[in-house]
């Protein structure tokens, strides 16, 4: 256990305050929560297509790891669907990842965008937008996209214990850690070419689900990301700027040629370090790698460190390609899952927490906030705000109030408790007893076959036979 205070134990903002301060840890929050129709979280958002969205809430994009076997909708992605439209947040970031076809799936049970599938995908979509109508009574600014994947290095579309990497280029940490031979074939730029041919073909698909847009994936470590920091790959999809560039182009304006009417986001790590490890302890720390690290996409080559300089001319690119709506998020849950998801408690495959979470935290709200200050005509959401815990609504409405973003995107969160945007919307107070506490149970279970969920908090998943599994997993 790490001896970071937990944030149930400090009683109120000041406290909360006098931690960031006593760590160094730059935060800002407001002391007083505003609820109503000035409240800076219930203002409408205009987006650069003219849409008029609710809020200042967003689901971020969260699979459950819970398709059937072919890539359809199963009863548990309905119900988690369900529970976004519930929470009250306006805009729906993309659902979960969705493949694009069946060899770039990240699990087995992963939702894959195919044309027969089109009547499930409908069903998701509305199951979501009823739940919300029936709860908020209109739906006319609700704005959902579909985030569309391929899972690149990460694929594991046929067993959930095996890999199928599909790599663009040699990456001498990840290759060693995830048993990738020297020999192994990297993507070649036809095959590239065929990965984008099947986005287009999927963002057709959405639209005929009726997604108002579809999220191009570039975060996490997979294949859009691993595009972004393809320095050391030769040919047209590596090397210079605007060879690594050339994948999103050819998908945006396939896109806008195939699917005209339908808006484009993505969500991008914006930065990435080098991967981490357990070291003493199990406390995570960063793999030894030749400097200047090359592989880290918005890093400063010390493979720890920050530089948005690339990210910021990626944003004036998309800007250029008309595509104005960003989700900022980082690095990647598989080999440095503390940057991303800053958590108390390390899933199964993880480690202790080398920094205090509220780090992690401040560092992609503060990275989200270069990004908007950059591009103050963009739409920038940003992410990783339920370690805040009780303080998420406070940091959440200076984050709004300062416009340094345009949206709050919630994940963990809305897993254990979805009515929380509503509940900060209204000014009701939080039911404390439903505040993720960052367990991690929603990542251990599916990184050991399991369906993911809430499993301490959500009692549809308390009372299931993985929750058992789980249990007997964590040796409790
Ligand atoms: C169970 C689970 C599933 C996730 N699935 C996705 C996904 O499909 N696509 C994605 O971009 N991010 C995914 N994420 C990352 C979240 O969108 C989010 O960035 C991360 O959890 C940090 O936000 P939080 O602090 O509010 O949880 C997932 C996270 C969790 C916990
Ligand atoms: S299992 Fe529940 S409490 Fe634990 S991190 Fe996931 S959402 Fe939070």
């Amino acid at each position: 256990m790490s001896s970071y205070p937990r944030i149930a134990s400090l009683k109120n903002t000041d406290a909360f305050r006098q931690h960031l301060i006593a760590s160094n840890i730059a935060l800002e929050l407001d002391d007083v929560m505003q609820s109503g129709a000035d409240a800076p979280l219930a203002q409408k958002y205009t987006l650069p297509n003219g849409f008029v969205v609710g809020n200042r809430f967003a689901i971020a994009p969260m699979e459950g790891w819970d398709g059937e076997p072919d890539g359809r909708p199963s009863e548990l992605t309905l119900r988690r669907w369900e529970r976004f439209g519930l929470s009250g947040a306006k805009l729906i970031w993309g659902g979960e990842a969705v493949a694009i076809r069946h060899d770039g799936r990240a699990n087995p049970l992963q939702l894959t965008a195919q044309p027969e599938f089109l009547r499930e995908f409908i069903q998701l979509r509305e199951r979501l937008v009823n739940a919300h109508r029936a709860q908020f009574g209109r739906t006319d600014d609700l704005f959902i996209g579909l985030q569309l994947t391929h899972s690149g290095r990460f694929c594991r579309p046929n067993d959930k214990k095996k890999l199928e990497p599909m790599i663009v280029y040699r990456h001498p940490i990840l290759d060693r850690k995830f048993g990738v031979p020297p020999d192994f074939p990297l993507l070649s730029d036809d095959d590239i070419a065929r990965v984008i041919d099947d986005f287009i073909a999927a963002a057709v698909f959405a639209q005929r689900a009726g997604f108002h847009f579809v999220d191009v994936k570039h975060c996490h470590g997979y294949l859009g990301h691993e595009l972004l920091g393809a320095y050391e790959r030769p040919g047209k999809y590596g090397g210079s700027f605007e060879n690594r560039a050339r994948y999103r182009r050819e998908i945006i304006a396939g896109i806008r040629a195939h699917a005209p009417g339908l808006d484009i986001g993505v969500r991008l790590s914006a930065w990435d370090f080098v991967p981490f490890k357990p070291g003493k302890d199990g406390i995570g720390e960063p793999e030894p790698c030749e400097k200047p690290y090359r592989y880290a996409f918005g890093g400063d080559g010390t493979g720890t460190g920050i530089d948005l300089t690339e990210p910021k001319k990626f944003l004036d690119l998309l800007a250029s390609l008309d595509v104005k709506m960003v989700c900022a998020t980082c690095a990647s849950p598989y080999y440095n899952p503390h940057l991303m998801r800053p958590a108390m408690f390390p899933p199964s495959d993880g480690y202790q927490p080398p920094e205090d979470p509220l780090v992690g935290v401040a560092r992609q709200v503060n990275a989200a906030a270069e990004l908007k200050a950059h591009r103050a005509d963009m739409t920038i959401v940003g992410s990783t705000y339920t370690y805040l815990q009780e303080f998420l609504p406070n940091v959440a409405q200076n984050v709004v109030r300062t416009g340094k973003a345009d949206f709050i995107a919630l994940g963990r969160m809305v897993l254990a408790y979805p009515e929380l945007c509503a509940d900060v919307l209204a000014g009701r107070p939080l039911a404390r007893k439903r505040i993720c506490r960052t367990f991690s149970d929603c990542t251990t279970a599916p990184r050991n076959g399991l369906v993911s969920g809430c499993y301490p908090l959500d009692e549809f998943y308390k009372t299931r036979k993985e929750a058992r599994a789980l249990a007997a997993l964590k040796g409790k």
